[in-house]
């Protein structure tokens, strides 16, 4: 059987980003589990604000279709959220919106979704989980129940970016481990 391939995509391209750090310790864990991870720089994708009357004039931006065309290669896709005010980060809601247009793939379909959060806050930003599970089922998308949120980020982090504590690490074994079974639904 084909190795099952996966994604990780952070909603946040800030310097010293906690959910990029996070999107490394959960590709390293999917890495280990024997998948092959896919970590991804959304700063590398830049994408204006969506407009319908853009779209309608242009169609979608070509970084939409390049990153629409790199997540259809793989079988599961990461989602790694900041927290704001509740919900998504705007980057990630945005890229998410183009992601559901005509962007030469059906993004959401035939491929696994899991999610993830992480925050300076005790809650490690729990609510967007829920925004963010709402918005992919609304889309028709297959999202795992297993997953990942992860509290006080300062001290969530050994020096090599591994999660630290019994907690954290078996909710990350979880996730990831429940995301490659289902994401081998849809190899070949
Ligand atoms: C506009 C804004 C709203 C925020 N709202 C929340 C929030 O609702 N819950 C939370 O836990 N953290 C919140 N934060 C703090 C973020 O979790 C924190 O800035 C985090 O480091 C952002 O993720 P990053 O490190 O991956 O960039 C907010 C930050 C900003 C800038």
């Amino acid at each position: 059987m084909t190795t099952a391939k996966i994604i990780v995509i952070p909603g946040s391209t800030r310097s010293g980003s906690f959910n990029t750090r996070l999107g490394g310790a959960i590709a390293n864990e999917l890495s280990r589990l024997g998948a092959t991870a896919t970590r991804v720089n959304l700063a590398d994708y830049p994408l204006p604000i969506f407009n319908q009357d853009d779209e309608a004039k242009s169609g979608a931006p070509e970084n939409a279709r390049k990153l629409a065309t790199l997540i259809a290669g793989h079988h599961g896709v990461v989602l790694v959220n900041p927290e704001y005010n509740g919900s998504f980060s705007g980057l990630m809601k945005n890229t998410l919106d183009w992601l559901s247009r005509d962007v030469g793939v059906k993004v959401y379909q035939n491929r696994a979704f899991a999610l993830a959060a992480c925050s300076p806050g005790g809650l490690g930003g729990i609510r967007v989980l829920s925004h963010a599970r709402d918005n992919l089922v609304s889309v028709g998308a297959d999202v795992i129940t297993p997953q990942l949120a992860v509290g006080n980020a300062h001290s969530a982090f050994d020096d090599d970016g591994n999660l630290i504590g019994e907690r954290p690490v078996g909710l990350l074994q979880n996730m990831a481990g429940a995301l490659i079974e289902r994401a081998k639904l849809h190899v070949g």
